[in-house]
């Protein structure tokens, strides 16, 4: 069945058939029902979008972000039987699709825009999808400093951070005031913290060896140099998005944070070692945190995350918590091949941002794409206080939604964003 789009819009009152201006994205040429049971919409930019009928069924009337006629009390609704819908009459009324159908006298209505900004054409969702763009040390080196007042009381300036952390998994900013638990102030603007190895807020404090010369532990409390680690993989949902505001740096050499890019690091072993990436990214490894008797936790997570279109959307990955590894046999060689390839190309030279920290300066990084590291240092030479607290991705994401609807970027709330080191 073919139509023109019938539009009974009140501001024109003229058929849509000839176009509507290409400022007009929602607007429609044309609808054609398809014979593999969905509806075809043909935009004024002479894109085609097509929806399934049972899709469009099923957004209508969903309980939470349908606009149906669902009451509230109504009992669980199934899907409908896609073969069992029957579209009538389908035409464009007052900027929606609004579609009767015949097989039980429903009528759903799609407001335009919502319908374009969500087609999942295969073309329009790879579009709608964030460009994660990776990135070599130096370009972190030569990218700006963000003021940490405006970011925090100016919405455009917090939104262009979010737009950075969204596409390069790295920000930094500087002029923070020196006040307790400061490094709040920023994360509060992302969502909620979470809790981790350190509290809601932990202030890492270098502790001096003891009189043996031992370090209190290998870990962020140590001086010893840390490797490129993303934080706690021993979680089932790792950290979030990690924050590290240095209180004060000491003043000799070393303590020097180190940041990688995991996502850069997977796209280069895809290249140079396909069977480690397939590895890495098909077998879950086990991590694990045992390091007093309070803690057991133990995780499988992959190395490295893709999604379903094959690209990369997390890393999880740690020298000191990879735990005992319980894979069958004949894959405990293949690991460790695995991820000794991905360490070299961690660590391949040109991977690296290299900045020690000075007081008042923060980065703010995803920690389930880049990875993080620190030099050695002398304790005795200084204290090193950083405040660091995290805020998990959905939070983050969640108000980055919001804030891109509240300042009308309606395409940037509507992107498909990287799920992270999950599974
Ligand atoms: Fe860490």
């Amino acid at each position: 069945m073919m139509r023109q789009a019938r539009n009974r819009s009140s501001v024109s009152g003229s058929t849509a058939k000839h176009g509507a201006a290409m400022s007009q994205p929602a607007g429609v040429q044309q609808l054609e029902t398809l014979g593999d049971r969905r509806i075809a919409v043909t935009w004024a930019d002479g894109a085609t979008s097509r929806y399934h009928f049972v899709w469009l069924r099923q957004q209508f009337f969903h309980p939470a972000t349908g606009r149906g006629d669902q009451q509230p009390g109504d009992p669980l609704r199934l899907p409908d039987i896609p073969e069992d819908l029957v579209p009538g009459d389908c035409s464009v009324e007052d900027g929606s699709l609004v579609v009767r159908w015949a097989n039980d006298d429903a009528v759903t209505r799609h407001e335009l825009g919502w319908l374009r900004r969500n087609a999942y054409d295969r073309d329009q969702r790879l579009a709608r999808k964030a460009r994660q763009q990776s990135w070599a040390g130096e370009e972190v080196t030569e990218s700006e400093w963000l003021d940490w007042e405006q970011v925090i009381r100016d919405e455009e300036a917090l939104f262009g951070l979010f737009v950075t952390l969204r596409d390069r998994g790295i920000a930094r900013l500087k002029g923070a005031p020196f006040a307790k638990d400061e490094v709040r102030r920023l994360a509060d603007r992302f969502g909620a913290l979470r809790n981790s190895d350190f509290g809601m807020i932990g202030e890492i404090v270098s502790k001096p060896p003891d009189k043996a010369g031992r370090y209190a532990n290998i870990g962020a409390g140590s001086a010893v140099p840390l490797a490129a680690h993303t934080d706690e993989g021993w979680r089932y949902a790792p950290p979030g998005i990690n924050f590290h505001l240095a209180i004060e740096n000491t003043p000799t050499g070393g303590g020097d944070s180190m940041l990688f890019d995991g996502l850069l690091a997977a796209e280069r072993l895809r290249e140079n070692a396909p069977e480690a990436f397939a590895f890495l990214s098909c077998e879950p490894l086990r991590f694990a945190a045992e390091r007093n008797p309070q803690e057991r936790y133990y995780s499988h997570g992959r190395v490295i995350v893709t999604d379903q279109d094959g690209e990369i959307v997390g890393i999880r990955f740690s020298d000191r918590t990879l735990g005992v590894q319980d894979l069958d046999g004949d894959k405990i060689e293949p690991a460790y091949r695995a991820l000794r390839a991905f360490a070299i190309e961690m660590y391949g030279g040109d991977l690296v941002y290299r900045h020690k920290l000075g007081p008042g300066e923060c980065h703010v990084f995803d920690n389930h794409r880049v990875l993080h590291a620190r030099s050695g240092f002398d304790p005795a030479a200084g204290p090193r206080r950083i405040q660091q607290c995290s805020v998990d991705r959905e939070e983050f994401h969640n108000t980055y939604r919001q804030l891109a609807e509240k300042l009308g970027r309606m395409d940037d709330a509507a992107m498909i964003l990287p799920n992270g080191a999950l599974g």
